[in-house]
């Protein structure tokens, strides 16, 4: 299959974008300086499930703190590691669900929640994090999936 390329260059910080790789939705979120600070804070990964990415769910270039390859942009396969349902993304602003208060993305189905790394939080039903999709960088406002 032919790689897909994506043109980031209108998300603005805080926003995120979902386009469609093979037949599945691919989250693509700007994060903040704030936000990075957050995924960094043992306020926030002392509650996740796998804040240091040792299941294998991610390529090895993406096993970091941010589990992406630039930390200004996370890249996650959007669909659910409890049953498949694809989350929704939560705004630092508007979301009540994590107490760190750095935004994330929350199942509709049965309540999983995931930070803005695609880490899961501990004691929801989804058991692992969500797939960072391979993919390269060719341009500093390219994406380029697959
Ligand atoms: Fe997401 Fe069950 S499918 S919590």
């Amino acid at each position: 299959r032919l790689p897909l390329d994506i043109d980031i260059s209108r998300l603005a910080p805080g926003q995120q974008m979902t386009v469609s790789w093979q037949g599945k939705p691919v989250f693509i979120v700007r994060r903040t300086p704030e936000a990075l600070a957050a995924l960094q804070s043992p306020a926030l990964t002392q509650k996740l499930r796998d804040a240091d990415s040792t299941t294998n769910q991610q390529p090895p270039y993406a096993r970091n703190w941010h589990r992406s390859v630039v930390a200004e942009y996370g890249v996650y396969v959007g669909i659910c590691t409890h049953l498949g349902c694809v989350p929704s993304y939560t705004t630092p602003q508007a979301d009540g669900a994590d107490n760190a208060g750095s935004g994330g993305y929350a199942c509709p189905c049965h309540g999983s929640h995931f930070d803005l790394a695609g880490r899961v939080y501990k004691d929801v039903p989804a058991p692992y994090n969500l797939p960072v999709p391979p993919y390269v960088m060719p341009s500093p406002t390219t994406l380029r999936l697959g």
